[in-house]
């Protein structure tokens, strides 16, 4: 048997009067991420801790954020593509957990629809599925409502 584990991390500029996309989810919320895709923070600390555990490189590396074709794509196209890369080369992934930082909104009545989400995503049952949300406690870029981050870990299991 073999095991592998990935870390993923991201971060994204708030912007006003964007959409903000969590794990595919839209959350109701007067400002978004900026970025070139949809900016989905969370999709992508996924997507890098999958790759990590691959040793593939990173996300910039497989979808370039100077490519037109990604320009405002939904970032679960990145996060199956990763997944399919896993099964490609004859893993399974055992479970994902991540967390969120992020200021407001709250957003604890999202896990569940980003849970979902996610487990859709990935080809997963829910409960390999783990998302969790943090603030800042108002301190740094983050706590002071500039940027928002994401972390997450997988592991991967061939048997
Ligand atoms: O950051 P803090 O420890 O104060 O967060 C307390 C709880 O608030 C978290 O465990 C999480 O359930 C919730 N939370 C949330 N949305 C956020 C940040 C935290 O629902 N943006
Ligand atoms: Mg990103």
């Amino acid at each position: 048997m073999e095991i592998r584990t990935g870390l993923g991390w991201d971060n994204h500029r708030i912007a006003e009067g964007r959409p903000l996309i969590l794990g595919g989810v839209r959350v109701e919320c007067g400002f978004g991420f900026e970025g070139h895709s949809d900016a989905d923070v969370l999709s992508h600390a996924l997507t890098d801790a999958l790759l990590g555990a691959l040793a593939l490189g990173d996300i910039g590396m497989h979808f370039p954020d100077t490519d037109p074709r990604w320009k405002g794509c939904d970032s679960l196209v990145f996060l199956r593509h990763a997944a399919s890369l896993v099964r490609e080369r004859g893993f399974e992934i055992s479970n994902v957990d991540a967390t969120v930082i992020l200021q407001r909104p709250k957003l604890k009545d999202y896990r569940e629809p980003i849970r979902d989400c996610l487990a859709a995503a990935l080809g997963l049952e829910r409960d390999r599925v783990s998302v969790k949300f943090k603030t800042a406690e108002k301190v740094g870029p983050v706590g002071e409502g500039k940027s928002g981050e994401a972390q997450a870990a997988v592991l991967l299991i061939k048997s």
